[in-house]
């Protein structure tokens, strides 16, 4: 099964896309995270990326779209994927189309995860991620179980991401809101859009994309 997880910064996508790996074998694309490995490499794509992502803007369609096509054609995919940010633009969603079709595979369902933006900004602020197996943690909604110490690997450090501040946040939202919200109805005439209440606890939210990928 291959699905799209859509919604603002702080939505939740890297949370449920991180449960459905762990329960389903599903594979997540997140080409923010992909992004943020170039930059770490200091690859070419990583330091054209590193300052537009540091403002909170969309790094070029071209970019991620060669990145995503790649990573489409590894074997690990073929159980299932879900992406996570992207598309992300009206020509990302032509895009993917095309790369769908010339590789044969198919989207399932587009799930839209729908929050109030108020709430966003402080799931993003509290955000901090294991910085050696990259789980991630919130200061308020998900404490490691042992404090300073990563409920998954034990390790100690963990890591912030660059974007992550305030005023980043308002221009990655405005991004959102002027580019990446009005693809939804793209997909609408397929009829595999579907909405979750975003706003709902982490289990509830996971409960409800089960509910879709059951086909309750
Ligand atoms: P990207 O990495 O995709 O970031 P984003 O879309 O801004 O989304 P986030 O990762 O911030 O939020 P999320 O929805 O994953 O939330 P999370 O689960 O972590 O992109 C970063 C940048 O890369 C972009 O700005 C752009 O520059 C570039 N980029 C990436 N893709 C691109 C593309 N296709 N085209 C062009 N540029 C691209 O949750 C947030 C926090 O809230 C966590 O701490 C979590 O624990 C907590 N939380 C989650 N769910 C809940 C809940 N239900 N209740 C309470 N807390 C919750
Ligand atoms: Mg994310």
């Amino acid at each position: 099964m291959n699905i799209i997880l859509i919604g603002p910064p702080g939505a939740g996508k890297g949370t449920q896309a991180g449960k459905l790996e762990d329960e389903r074998g599903m594979v997540q694309l997140s080409t923010g995270d992909m992004l943020r490995a170039a930059v770490a490499a200091e690859t070419p794509v990583g330091l054209q990326a590193k300052a537009v992502m540091e403002r909170g803007d969309l790094v070029s369609d071209d970019i991620v779209t060669g990145i995503l096509s790649d990573r489409l054609d590894e074997d690990d995919v073929k159980g299932g994927f879900i992406l996570d940010g992207y598309p992300r633009t009206e020509a990302q969603a032509h895009s993917l189309d095309a790369l769908l079709a010339e590789k044969g595979m198919t989207l399932d369902h587009v799930i839209e995860l729908e929050v109030d933006e108020a709430a966003l900004v402080e799931r993003i602020t509290g955000r901090f991620t294991c910085a050696h197996c990259g789980e991630g943690f919130h200061d308020t909604f998900k404490r490691p179980a042992v404090e300073g110490v990563c409920d998954v690997c034990g390790s100690k450090e963990f890591k912030r991401r660059p974007d992550d501040n305030a005023e980043t946040v308002k221009q990655r939202l405005e991004e959102y809101r002027k580019k990446t919200a009005p693809i939804v109805p793209h997909y609408e005439p397929k009829g595999i859009v579907r909405r979750v209440d975003g706003m709902a606890d982490i289990e509830t939210v996971s409960d409800s994309i089960a509910a879709i990928l059951d086909g309750e």
